[in-house]
């Protein structure tokens, strides 16, 4: 199996599963608990149907939104998701070109392993940092001036991971960074020499963000779990949040929005986003999937604030779904991870380039010009 042969998100899994020992492929693949979640994350989006229209000279059609900021070419981002350098050599430098090249926004974690200076540098297009909130608070502040000072546009807080998910694939398979050598992960690495050449060949894991302020940050011998758990701050509230809004000064979005409620809240500290989300199925199981929420919050605060649905896009026509329940845009992770361990800055590319091509061919079959188009009066749900 080749690149060239990915069409949609399964190959693309498929291929990421051949290359990555088998710790790195299911930290990505898997939810928490009994991966409920995670997967209505996806089907959620069966429950509703699209209404075509047609004869309406679709010979072009215009995909770009505006979001946060900035005109991004096709309503879809790649969200803010960590340790990229796992995936493949290149770490975020892959996907942050990628992203450039393709025309939408490039969101990196403060669990990056390039720095936010050196994103800026390879990186001209709209970029938009994702904070997590330690106890040690002065990295919140520093986090913030130094995505100013390299021109990032926008910023999220991400508020669903007060506590890490209990993600059991992690603790079965013993997943720690760098990577541990057990008996039973020695096999799997032995089994992706690619994998572990290139990973023993080039620049050292490291959390290149943090790595000045927290002696954790150099590496995580433990798991991320445990990680998550000894270094984010359980007591984040509405406070916090408010003080980063005022502190960036600028385009802020807070990620892991899921009730009304909150989103309202959003909006009373300043938000210029919320991005609906529950953390790809990894944090609370049993929780609602994003799509199921969108209709109710945007109904209730979507003349205030934009709404990002994150969360089990796997297809063009999700995307279309969303928009059509009144999202600005979306964002997801797990696609454009696995086409980074596919093929490096080349799979993000054609991951995006086939998530852009679905888009504009879906658009056009639903007799859509344009984002705006895309309305309530085209979807409805199915009942049964
Ligand atoms: C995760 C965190 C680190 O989901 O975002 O693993």
């Amino acid at each position: 199996m080749k690149l060239s042969d990915c069409h949609n998100f399964e190959d693309f899994r498929k291929l990421a599963k051949k290359k990555l020992p088998s710790p790195i492929f299911h930290y990505i693949d898997g939810g928490s608990d009994d991966e409920i979640t995670l997967n209505r994350n996806t089907s959620s989006f069966n429950n509703y149907d699209l209404i075509p229209s047609v004869l309406n000279d679709v010979s072009n059609v215009d995909m770009s939104t505006t979001v946060l900021g900035e005109k991004i070419d096709f309503p879809l981002f790649p969200a803010a998701t960590a340790m990229h350098r796992l995936y493949h050599h290149k770490g975020e430098r892959a996907s942050a070109r990628a992203t450039e090249k393709m025309g939408t926004i490039f969101g990196t974690s403060t669990m990056g392993t390039v720095s936010i200076e050196e994103i800026a540098k390879v990186n001209k297009g709209p970029k938009l940092f994702q904070l997590y909130i330690h106890k040690d608070r002065g990295l919140t502040d520093n986090l913030i001036e130094r995505c100013k000072k390299a021109g990032f546009s926008s910023m999220c807080l991400t508020v669903d991971t007060v506590v890490a998910g209990n993600r059991e694939r992690d603790r079965r398979t013993g997943f720690t960074t760098p990577p541990k050598l057990t008996l039973g992960s020695l096999l799997s690495f032995i089994l992706h020499p690619g994998w572990t050449i290139n990973n023993l060949t080039h620049e050292k894991f490291k959390l290149a963000n943090i790595i000045h302020i927290t002696q954790k940050g150099t590496s995580i011998d433990k798991s991320v779990i445990d990680y998550i758990n000894e270094q984010f701050d359980p007591a984040m509230n509405w406070k916090d949040a408010e003080y980063c809004v005022k502190k960036w000064n600028g385009p802020f979005a807070l990620k892991g929005v899921m009730s009304v409620e909150d989103a309202k809240k959003a909006v009373d500290i300043g938000c210029t986003a919320i991005m609906i989300s529950n953390h790809g199925g990894r944090q609370l199981d049993g929780s609602r999937a994003p799509f199921d929420q969108l209709a109710e919050i945007v109904d209730a605060v979507g003349d205030k604030i934009e709404v990002i649905l994150d969360g089990g896009i796997r297809r063009g026509t999700h995307v279309l779904k969303a928009l059509c329940l009144g999202a600005k845009a979306c964002s997801f992770g797990k696609g454009y991870l696995f086409a980074l361990a596919a093929g490096g800055q080349k799979g993000v590319e054609k991951i995006l380039e086939n998530m852009k091509t679905e888009i504009n061919r879906d658009m056009k079959l639903m007799g859509c010009k344009n984002i705006s188009e895309l309305n309530s009066s085209k979807i409805v749900f199915r009942k049964s």
